[in-house]
């Protein structure tokens, strides 16, 4: 058993035991994680602020996932439409990003989390790159929660390096085109081993997929939480795992079928 490290320990001693879930957590769950702005700009404070208190809120939200019993966490931490922002605050990011490699991944490592990473290598820091890849090297091995940071992610970007990787495959003679199927296409994705989305979980009100995990949440359950994400615990995470399990996900079939009436079986 190892010893709980000061940052991966619960936000607060008192709060009240877990009720039961009732089923099976979802295998995978994905999280946009927006609002840090306006928490920070509603208190007054830079928007960077926001950015600092959104990565606490991450971590307590980890923990919560492997109490849950989850075995995929999906986190949107910077979008490639991102880039657009204003140039200070994509070098903060960058910075917050890296330093947080750093600071947390001795703990997370000692909880058996494996940290991946998808994303686009051009416009990051060459610094972050390095970190990311020793994160992902230092992690390897762990059999706990993965954690997945999409980091210059763009699900449209995804695709179309996937696009771009089969065709060329297909013109070396490498992949029968005519034989491509979804399967096939999933393995040309920045991590194919990673399984579909169960459920997806936007914070902050908004209620739209802003380019995340597209071909992934084919068949996710949409939860959307009004906290701002630095206000997001691991609580609100329970809240929508209890959302998920009370969906009937029928995958396009029906969960009772019913004979077909004498007339309408031909
Ligand atoms: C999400 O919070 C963090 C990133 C996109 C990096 P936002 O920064 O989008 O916060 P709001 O939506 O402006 O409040
Ligand atoms: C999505 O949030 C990206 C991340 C959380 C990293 P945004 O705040 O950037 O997305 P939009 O602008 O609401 O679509
Ligand atoms: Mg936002």
């Amino acid at each position: 058993m190892v010893a709980p490290h000061p940052s991966w320990t619960p936000r607060s001693s008192v709060d009240p035991p877990a009720a039961p879930l009732g089923s099976a957590p979802p295998r995978h769950v994905a999280i946009v994680m927006d609002g840090n702005g306006r928490w920070a700009t509603s208190r007054g404070l830079p928007r960077a602020a926001g950015h600092t208190a959104g990565e606490r809120a991450l971590l307590d939200v980890v923990a919560g996932a492997a109490e849950i019993g989850i075995r995929y966490l999906t986190v949107f931490a910077f979008s490639t439409e991102n880039w657009n922002r204003p140039p200070a605050e994509r070098r903060f990011l960058m910075t917050l990003f890296r330093r947080g490699l750093r600071t947390r991944r001795d703990a997370l490592h000692a909880h058996g989390v494996r940290i991946r990473w998808l994303g686009q290598h051009s416009k990051l820091p060459p610094q972050l790159v390095t970190e990311l890849e020793a994160t992902e090297r230092l992690t390897a091995g762990n059999t706990g929660l993965t954690l997945a940071l999409c980091l210059n992610y763009g699900s449209r970007s995804e695709l179309v390096d996937a696009a771009r990787r089969i065709a060329e495959d297909a013109t070396a003679g490498s992949l029968d085109a005519a034989a491509l199927d979804s399967q096939t296409v999933a393995r040309y994705l920045y991590a194919p081993d990673l399984p579909d989305v169960d459920l997806f979980i936007r914070s902050a009100g908004e209620q739209r997929v802003s380019n995340f995990l597209l071909w992934q949440c084919a068949y996710a359950e949409f939860v959307f939480v009004d906290a701002l994400w630095p206000d997001f615990n691991r609580r609100h995470l329970r809240q929508a795992v209890a959302a998920y399990a009370s969906r009937n996900r029928t995958f396009g079939t029906v969960n009772d079928p019913q004979p077909l009436p004498r007339a309408a079986r031909g």
